[in-house]
């Protein structure tokens, strides 16, 4: 459905790895919808070369950048500036990494140089984004500014690890400069806290597959797909959604609120039978 809900804006999305990617749902959604964006993801990311397909399709510039290093961003930040002969509308941050989950490194005798690269990858380069955007007065008032989130920020999900305490932090760093662009700039930033899906970052996560069963059993809509989220994230880049600012929003179909669904009580009920 093309309704050019992004017609005329201009944006940088980070994080499209491949199609399964949260970002590259989100780069078609956006394209469809009329927007021009720069895309950015790490160098090595970019080595695997499927971004390349991506651009092309939607008619993009590619600008590799390590989130954590604030010379690459800035680079982006300045490249699409120049590209676009002015100021941008939005940016996605849809990046993640935990070496301690990739690794299988416990919470409970976690390797402290991984968690600080957990830290940084997933949460300060959202702060660094956001810090070097307002410096150089990159966004336009009434932008907007989107980050990828999970609700193990707020709950304990077993198997999340050191992710849990970046999500935490990168919600928190949404507000606090939230309300400084929003006082300043009238830019609103938030973060959008996705069910868990079937992706490269996400399927990392011990024990994802039973995960994803159990979020389908408990989310009264079911799990939201990576083209849901997409679509989310182009109502937030939209000019419909000016006054939301500072929000953890769940796209979840509904697990937050939940405690005990009929379908997972019934499944938990089978488990008992053979001890019977
Ligand atoms: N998949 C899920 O279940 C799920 C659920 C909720 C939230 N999220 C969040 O959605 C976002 C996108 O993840 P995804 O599921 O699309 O997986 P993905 O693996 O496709 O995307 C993660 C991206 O992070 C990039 N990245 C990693 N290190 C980087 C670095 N140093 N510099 C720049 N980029 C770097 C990767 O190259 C990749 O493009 C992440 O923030 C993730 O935590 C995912």
């Amino acid at each position: 459905m093309v309704c050019n809900l992004l017609q005329g804006k201009k944006g940088i999305i980070f994080g499209a790895l491949n199609e399964k990617s949260i970002a590259w749902k989100v780069a078609e959604k956006a394209f469809e919808q009329g927007a021009e964006f720069v895309l950015s993801n790490a160098p090595a990311a970019l080595r695997f070369g499927e971004i390349n397909s991506l651009a092309k399709a939607c008619n993009s510039r590619v600008i590799a950048a390590d989130a954590t290093n604030v010379g690459d961003l800035e680079n982006v930040f300045s490249g699409a500036i120049e590209t676009f002969g002015g100021k941008i509308d939005f940016v996605l941050h849809s990046i993640g990494m935990s070496p301690n989950v990739r690794k299988g490194v416990p919470y409970d005798d976690i390797n402290y140089d991984y968690y600080h690269k957990t830290l940084d990858i997933s949460a300060l380069s959202f702060h660094k984004m956001l810090q070097i955007a307002r410096k150089m007065d990159a966004i336009n008032d009434w932008g907007s500014v989107v980050a990828l989130t999970y609700v193990a920020a707020q709950r304990t999900l077993y198997g999340y690890n050191d992710m849990a305490d970046a999500k935490a932090m990168i919600e928190s760093i949404a507000r606090s400069f939230g309300y400084i662009y929003g006082r300043d700039k009238k830019i609103r930033i938030n973060t959008i806290s996705q069910s868990p899906t079937m992706t490269t970052a996400g399927s990392g996560v011990k024990g994802f597959e039973s995960l994803l069963d159990f979020t389908q059993r408990m989310s009264p809509l079911g799990n939201a797909t990576a083209v849901e989220c997409a679509d989310y994230c182009i109502t937030l880049f939209s000019d419909l959604t000016r006054k939301v600012t500072m929000q953890n929003l769940f796209h979840d179909g509904g697990f937050s609120s939940m405690g005990m669904s009929a379908e997972a009580m019934h499944q938990y009920d089978k488990s008992f039978k053979p001890c019977d």
